[in-house]
């Protein structure tokens, strides 16, 4: 690590490794006192498993807790998952619960600033300075996209210009007065704003922005590469999820672009066997699992984010990366057997010629089979050959590297629907 980046970092970010594991282990003991001593749901779980926060003599005891999944969550709608009384909770965000029940997420005073805190580290890891004009057009609301972007940029000390998601003629011009050097959105909504600049005209090259912060949804090194071409910028991965806090629980460092370092000072990943829940070791690939260490308001213990990555250990920080997030169980589309994410399919459709990055998968039952149609949109110069070919090239591709046969569709420029926030890759219209 450079000397230059060193003085920027702050005192979590200085710890040495065996500091921070000591770190971690005190946190973690108290994290799970506070759970069991003031939520009911973990001190029945834990209870039932037959453990107490004491047995938490090292790190690998925790392994011996048990997991809090999406659905746990759900049952305790609204308040239930709350340690602390409702009256010191600030702030609710909430998921879009598009399948039924919606859950709530709360923080205190003291998570509001931590998470303001981790913003700010996640922006200055991006390469974000105190002064910078921040654009930031993730969702503000319910979605902790938008709010949890902006306090974070403040905290930095940026000036921020909270635009939001939607409307995407007017971003267009506000970034072309306001000069940003950074902007905060997701990868599909990013595409939609160059698309829009170049129909008015505008080349984003030579836009004021140098640094994108993209995240809420998975995105590929060839979206990178495609981002960082069209308008000059450098291209860094954001995660993070409501449960845990909202952005800012991993962050990718400009200067190494290998993965994302996770702030685990304040929360304790793990990777685990996705069916049988066995934790795996570093570098497997499974799913991801966080214990929150420092939050208040709510506390998780060993929850389950659904994501499939691996972890890494540290380059240009202390703590561990975690590799990009190829997808969620939840998206991972079973077609004849064969497990497949739109991830995948989009490394495909980035590197063919003659397409343009929007691609949509459609599922639909032929008989008793399932098929997939890969609909990706043609770059607007692509005349009939081209096209002809592009689709030749993805079926082959998929294929080859996925191992299903797929129908491909190339459609006219402007026929998919665009992103404003999160993207929908997959259209399953089996069940109809
Ligand atoms: O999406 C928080 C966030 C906002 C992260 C803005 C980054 C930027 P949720 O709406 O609760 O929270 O959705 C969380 O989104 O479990 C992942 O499946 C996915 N996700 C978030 N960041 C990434 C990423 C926000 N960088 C869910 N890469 C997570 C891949 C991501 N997937």
């Amino acid at each position: 690590m450079a000397d230059a980046t060193a003085e920027l970092l702050d005192a979590g970010e200085r710890l040495d490794a065996e500091a921070l594991r000591e770190l971690q282990l005190t946190r973690l003991r108290s994290s799970l006192r506070h759970a069991y001593d003031n939520v009911p749901f973990y001190r029945e779980s834990f209870d039932k498993a037959g453990v107490r926060p004491e047995d938490c003599r090292s790190l690998a005891d925790l392994a011996r807790f048990p997991f809090t999944v999406k659905t746990d969550l759900r049952e305790q709608y609204p308040y239930g998952m709350f340690a602390v009384p409702r009256e010191r909770v600030r702030r609710i965000h909430a998921s879009s619960g598009t399948t039924g029940q919606p859950t709530v997420v709360g923080y205190t005073e003291g998570d509001l600033s931590l998470w303001a805190d981790l913003v700010a580290r996640s922006l200055r890891a991006a390469g974000g300075r105190p002064g910078d004009v921040v654009h930031v057009a993730y969702g503000y609301g319910l979605f902790t996209g938008g709010l949890g972007a902006h306090y974070g940029a403040e905290r930095l000390g940026c000036t921020v210009v909270p635009a939001s998601g939607g409307m995407t003629a007017r971003q267009v011009r506000l970034i072309q007065d306001l000069r940003p050097r950074i902007i905060m959105v997701t990868p599909s909504y990013m595409l939609t704003l160059l698309d829009e600049f170049e129909r008015q005209g505008v080349d984003p090259r030579g836009t004021s922005l140098r640094v994108g912060v993209f995240g809420a949804e998975p995105w590929t090194e060839e979206m990178r590469r495609e981002i960082e071409e069209r308008c000059a910028i450098d291209a860094v991965d954001i995660y993070g999820l409501s449960e845990v806090i909202g952005p800012g629980v991993a962050q990718e460092c400009v200067e190494t672009k290998d993965g994302l370092h996770v702030w685990e000072d304040h929360f304790y990943p793990e990777i685990v066997d996705p069916v049988t829940g066995e934790v795996l070791p570093e570098g497997e690939e499974g799913e991801l699992v966080f214990t929150s260490l420092t939050k208040e308001a709510m506390p998780v213990i060993r929850y389950r984010t659904r994501d499939l990555t691996r972890l890494l250990p540290g380059t240009a920080r202390v703590f561990r990366r975690m590799e990009k997030v190829t997808g969620r169980c939840d998206d991972m589309v079973i077609l004849r057997g064969v497990n497949l994410f739109p991830t995948q399919i989009e490394e495909i459709v980035l590197r063919t010629p003659g397409v343009a990055p929007h691609f949509q998968l459609r599922l639909t039952r032929e008989g008793r089979l399932d098929a997939l149609t890969v609909r990706a949109e043609a770059r607007p110069d692509a005349g009939p050959e081209i096209r002809q070919a592009a689709a030749r090239s993805i079926a082959a591709a998929v294929k080859e590297g996925v191992g299903v046969s797929a129908g491909v569709e190339i459609v006219d420029p402007g026929t998919l629907e665009r992103s404003v926030g999160k993207i929908r890759r997959v259209v399953d219209l089996r069940s109809r």
